[in-house]
């Protein structure tokens, strides 16, 4: 995000206070950011907040008519942002976009850039699902240089429940992440991507199990980086935080999760899904074994056996490698400590992959939990990338470049 050249155009709608924080974690992020206002979002939100988040002055319409640019106002910020957000998007700045009208400083900027726009509508829930709304809606996005984040449903501020909720900063953030990285290309569309992520269980009883520490930030940021180039993804999800599971489903329709707690779980939603992906990506972090029994009430202390039985759990990955068609790609992961390449390779050559990522989990600022991620990917025809450390969705970004 350092330097990068972020333009956010705020609209008249209560959920402009969460775009503060947006533009908050832009600037934390060393992001250069500017921010038009609306003059309903000056109803909401203040340019003085939103200038002192930018650590720039924020515009507004009266800045438009001011002669005091070089150039006009809305064609140098059009030249200059790399990436524009409009968030929260109205109903009636989604009808000006959908009809190509320029009537305020924001509309003009949107006219003159060509940059990729990231929308992220807001309104109550009847508005939402007007016939008029949703033919703009449908409208604007037959236009690529528009992406879309959300709305979700949930709670709005006028107490119904139902569509029509902004997508939160924790979805719009790593949106714009991919629109500049990627460039807002869309290369994955038409295709399939599935997914596994985070640890799977493996249950002694109905709250002791074998297990591993991964969050699932890898497989997320996968899913995120695929289905902002336009795939449709189904991501498997192991034991990993319910709340980012959600997020993810609540703005990206494209995203399709599967709940899977254990290996046999896991193994049956990839197998399930996996004739129909064009591309598969083993992230999940699954249980080598599992307990040879398990007690379906809570086991007392006194009873717990001093060693415990083992049995291994099924390869998903080499048993996907089995069944895989000619067209179809299967990468691996490899989480490994000190050499991480000679074993990743043996593990590319025995499972029979196309490609195998992997990845130190013994270094700072990479491996389990961390949202940073450093990696070296190998393929079956001799091809190998290193990636220094990088942000887990650059990775992924990275990853689909180089692979697709
Ligand atoms: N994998 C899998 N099923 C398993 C174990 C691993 O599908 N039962 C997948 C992982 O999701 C990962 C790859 O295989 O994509 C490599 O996982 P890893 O645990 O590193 O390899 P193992 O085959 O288990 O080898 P080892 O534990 O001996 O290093």
């Amino acid at each position: 995000m350092l330097n990068r050249r972020i333009l956010i155009g705020i609209t008249g709608g209560i959920a402009a206070y969460k775009v503060c924080e947006v533009i908050s974690n832009l600037a934390k992020a060393g992001a250069q950011v500017r921010a038009i206002l609306t003059d309903g979002a000056r109803e909401f939100i203040t340019p003085l907040t939103v200038a002192t988040l930018c650590r720039h002055p924020a515009y507004i319409d009266r800045d438009f008519w001011a002669a005091k640019h070089h150039k006009p106002l809305h064609i140098e910020l059009g030249e200059w942002a790399e990436v524009f957000a409009i968030a929260p998007l109205t109903a009636n700045t989604l009808a000006k976009l959908a009809t190509g009208m320029a009537d305020n400083l924001l509309t003009n900027t949107v006219l003159a850039s060509k940059c990729p726009i990231l929308l992220a509508p807001a309104m109550n829930t009847d508005m939402w699902q007007q016939m008029a709304v949703q033919r703009n809606w449908q409208q604007v996005q037959l236009d690529p240089r528009y992406h879309r984040v959300g709305p979700g449903a949930g709670l709005l501020a006028c107490d119904r429940v139902g569509a029509g909720r902004m997508a939160e900063p924790e979805e719009i953030l790593p949106y714009l992440e991919s629109l500049l990285q990627s460039g807002g290309k869309r290369d994955l569309s038409g295709r399939r991507v599935l997914i596994s992520t985070g640890g799977t269980r493996e249950y002694l009883d109905p709250v002791r199990f074998i297990g591993n520490p991964s969050t699932g930030k890898m497989g997320l940021a996968l899913a995120r980086a695929a289905a902002h180039r336009g795939a449709e993804v189904t991501l498997v999800c192991g034991s990993m935080d319910a709340n980012a599971i959600a997020s993810i489903t609540a703005s990206l329709i494209r995203v399709k999760t599967i709940a899977a707690s254990s290996a046999a779980q896991m193994q049956q939603a990839m197998l399930e899904s996996f004739p129909d992906a064009d591309l598969t990506c083993m992230a999940a972090a699954v249980a080598d074994v599992k307990p040879s029994s398990y007690s379906a009430e809570k086991l007392p202390k006194r009873s717990l056996p001093s060693q415990l039985p083992l049995e291994p759990v099924p390869d998903i990955l080499a048993e996907l490698a089995k069944r895989k068609q000619p067209h179809q790609r299967l990468i691996g992961f490899a989480a490994q400590t000190g050499d991480i390449v000679a074993p990743a390779m043996e593990k590319l050559q025995r499972k029979k992959l196309d490609a195998i990522v992997a990845n130190p989990i013994d270094k700072p600022g990479a491996g389990f939990g961390s949202d940073t991620n450093e990696a070296v990917f190998l393929d079956n025809r001799g091809r190998e990338l290193r990636v220094p450390s990088c942000s887990k969705l650059q990775l992924a970004h990275h990853l689909f470049d180089w692979a697709m």
